[in-house]
C-alpha cells in the first residue's frame, strides 16, 4: 500500500468539535505513516460555524469534496445560539444533508464496555457485564426524510405531519450490511420494528426475513421497539447486532450508548452506496457525543470517541484492520494506565484533551 493516497475531508464543526478532531488527526497522521499511506487532509466548515461564515450550515461544494474523498472525519455540530433558527438553517440540517448527499445509508454505532471503565455505568455490574453490541441504524430514509412532511392549516388549526416510508430496496441494503457485520462478530442479528402497529414495519420484518435466507450462518430474531428498549436495560449482553430504522435507531443507539456510562468513548461510522479509491465504502466517521458547548475551548473534552472513530475509518473505509486494532489497543492501554479526562471521572487529576491525545500516541509508539 506504500504511497497510496488517503484523502480525508475534515469537518471539525462546533463546540468541542475542533479540539477533539485535532487529537484524532494526530492519531490518523501517525497511523497513516505506519501504514505507508499518503495522507491528504482537506478541511471545511460545517454546522453553526459554517452558518456564521457562509450563511448556510453546509455548502454544496463541501458535499462535492466529500464525494471526492476516501472518508470524512467530523467533530460535532450545534450550539444554543443556533437553536431557535428556522428549520433549514439549523446545524443539524448539515448532518442530514451529508447523510443523504453521500448516500450514507448504514450508521454503525458500537456500544462496548471498556474494562477500566465499568464503574462509569449507572447500571449494576451484573447487568452491564459483557456488553458488546452494534446498532446498525438506517440513516437516509424513514420518517426523517419521508415526504410529505410539513405544518399546514386544516379546519382552522395547524397540523404537523411526517411520513414513515421504507422501500424494499432501502430495507434490504441496510439489512445486508447488518448480516455482514454479524458474520465477523457473533453471528446474531436482532431486527427491531413496530410491526404490531405500523404497516411499514410489517414490510421491514418481511424483507429482513427474506434477506436472512442468504445468511444461514447468522441467527435472526425480531423484537418490537418498546420491548427492545426494555431488553437493553434488562439484559444487554444478549445483543450482538441490532438493525433498525432511522428514528428507532436514533433512540436505541443513545440508550445503548448510555449503558456503557461513557458516551465520551463511543465512535460511529456512516457508510453506504459509494465506493472510494480503496475499493471500500466511502464513510463518515464521528463521535456519538455532541458539541458540548458548555466546555468548548477549555481543553476538558474527551477526544477518545473521535480517536476511536479513526479506528473505524481504517476498518470500514480502508480495510486496514491492523491500524484499527492498534488504535483500539492504544485506547484500552491509556485507560488501563488510569488516564482520565474530566467526563471519565478524572477529578482533580484529570488530563486535558491534548494530554489524552498524547497518551494515545505514546501507547501507539510503545506497542
Ligand atoms: C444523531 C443525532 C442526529 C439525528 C440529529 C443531531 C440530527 O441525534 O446523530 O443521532 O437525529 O440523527
Ligand atoms: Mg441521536
Amino acid at each position: 500500500m506504500s504511497g497510496k493516497a488517503l484523502k480525508i475531508l475534515v469537518l471539525p464543526g462546533d463546540g468541542i468539535g475542533p479540539e477533539v478532531t485535532r487529537e484524532a488527526i494526530r492519531v490518523l497522521e501517525w497511523t497513516a505513516q505506519r501504514e505507508g499511506a499518503n495522507l491528504e487532509l482537506e478541511e471545511a466548515a460545517i454546522g453553526g460555524t459554517c452558518l456564521e461564515a457562509h450563511g448556510v450550515p453546509l455548502q454544496e461544494e463541501t458535499l462535492a469534496k466529500g464525494r471526492g474523498a476516501d472518508a470524512v472525519l467530523l467533530g460535532a455540530v450545534g450550539g444554543p445560539q443556533w437553536d431557535n433558527l428556522p428549520h433549514e438553517k439549523r446545524p443539524e440540517q448539515a448532518l442530514l444533508k451529508m447523510r443523504s448527499g453521500l448516500e450514507l445509508f448504514a450508521n454503525l454505532r458500537p456500544a462496548k464496555i471498556f474494562g477500566a471503565l465499568t464503574e462509569s455505568s449507572t447500571l449494576k455490574m451484573e447487568v452491564i457485564d459483557g456488553i458488546d453490541l452494534m446498532v446498525v441504524r438506517e440513516l437516509t430514509g424513514g420518517i426523517y426524510f419521508g415526504q410529505p412532511q410539513g405544518v399546514e392549516s386544516r379546519d382552522g388549526e395547524r397540523v404537523g405531519f411526517n411520513t414513515l416510508v421504507y422501500s424494499e430496496s432501502e430495507i434490504r441494503r441496510v439489512a445486508e450490511r447488518a448480516f455482514e457485520i454479524a458474520r465477523v462478530r457473533r453471528n446474531k442479528v436482532t431486527s427491531v420494528d413496530k410491526a404490531n402497529v405500523l404497516t411499514s414495519s410489517q414490510l421491514w420484518r418481511e424483507t429482513v426475513t427474506e434477506v436472512a435466507k442468504n445468511y444461514s450462518d447468522v441467527e435472526l430474531d425480531h423484537l418490537y421497539v418498546d420491548n427492545c428498549a426494555m431488553q437493553l436495560v434488562r439484559y444487554p449482553a444478549q445483543f450482538d447486532v441490532i438493525v433498525t430504522g432511522n428514528l428507532f435507531g436514533d433512540i436505541l443507539s443513545d440508550e445503548a450508548a448510555m449503558l456503557t456510562g461513557s458516551i465520551g468513548m463511543l465512535p460511529s461510522a456512516s457508510i453506504g452506496a459509494l465506493t472510494n479509491s480503496w475499493e471500500r465504502p466511502l464513510g463518515l466517521y464521528e463521535p456519538v457525543h455532541g458539541s458540548a458547548p458548555d466546555i468548548a475551548g477549555e481543553g476538558k473534552a474527551n477526544p477518545l470517541a473521535t480517536i476511536l472513530s479513526v479506528a473505524m475509518l481504517w476498518r470500514y473505509s480502508c480495510g486496514q484492520e491492523g491500524a484499527a486494532q492498534a488504535i483500539e489497543a492504544a485506547v484500552e492501554k491509556v485507560l488501563a494506565e488510569g488516564q482520565r479526562t474530566a467526563d471519565l471521572g478524572g477529578g482533580s487529576g484529570a488530563v486535558s484533551t491534548e494530554e489524552m491525545g498524547e497518551a494515545v500516541l505514546r501507547a501507539l509508539e510503545n506497542a
